[in-house]
């Protein structure tokens, strides 16, 4: 079972690679982070499961997380109260994106960043990402609101990007009221 401690903090400087295409089928070892990273995310948002195997609370994590440097992420989305939706986006490429710019009002979080941060990392409210599946079937996948802030700083991942790069140092609530708070 994964565990908080195996995951790479930020000042890992694996995570500030970029990760490399997925050739399929994928590997054992692939296919295993990505059921852990499944059970990690999803028990990590149930509170009595986080609290029983000691969990940070995330959504996301991209497999440079876990010391892999591919092209791959898993995010598992609270839809409603208790209830999940799993993606797995391999070699992902965002599509399409909205001109409406969103951002976390509480702040974005990162499982590989252990400090409080503050200040406004801008993101498309919505976007359309190519991936393909664990099979290496091309799947489009759309996403809104947190969901697509998700995939966003997946991605970012994928490029050695962390979300505390996207804040405005000098102003880090630079161009607040262009865009909408979630
Ligand atoms: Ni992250």
């Amino acid at each position: 079972m994964l565990q908080t401690k195996d995951i790479l903090d930020e000042k890992d400087k694996r995570m500030r690679k970029k990760s490399l295409d997925v050739i399929f089928p994928l590997t054992l070892d692939d296919k295993k982070i990505i059921q852990d990273s499944i059970e990690y995310l999803t028990n990590s948002q149930i509170e009595e499961k986080a609290l029983q195997y000691d969990l940070r609370p995330g959504m996301g994590l991209a497999a440079v997380q876990l010391g892999v440097l591919k092209r791959y992420f898993v995010v598992v989305h609270e839809y409603e109260k208790g209830k999940f939706n799993t993606y797995v986006l391999i070699n992902p490429k965002i599509i399409s994106y909205s001109a409406e710019k969103i951002y976390v009002e509480d702040g974005e979080g990162c499982l590989s960043v252990n400090r409080d941060i503050l200040g406004i990392v801008p993101r498309y409210a919505r976007v359309t990402i190519e991936a393909q599946d664990m099979n290496g079937q091309k799947i489009v996948v759309r996403g809104r609101e947190e969901l697509a802030i998700a995939f966003q700083h997946e991605m970012d991942h994928l490029d050695g990007i962390l979300f505390t790069d996207k804040i405005d140092k000098k102003n880090p609530y630079k161009d607040k009221d262009s865009m909408r708070p979630i």
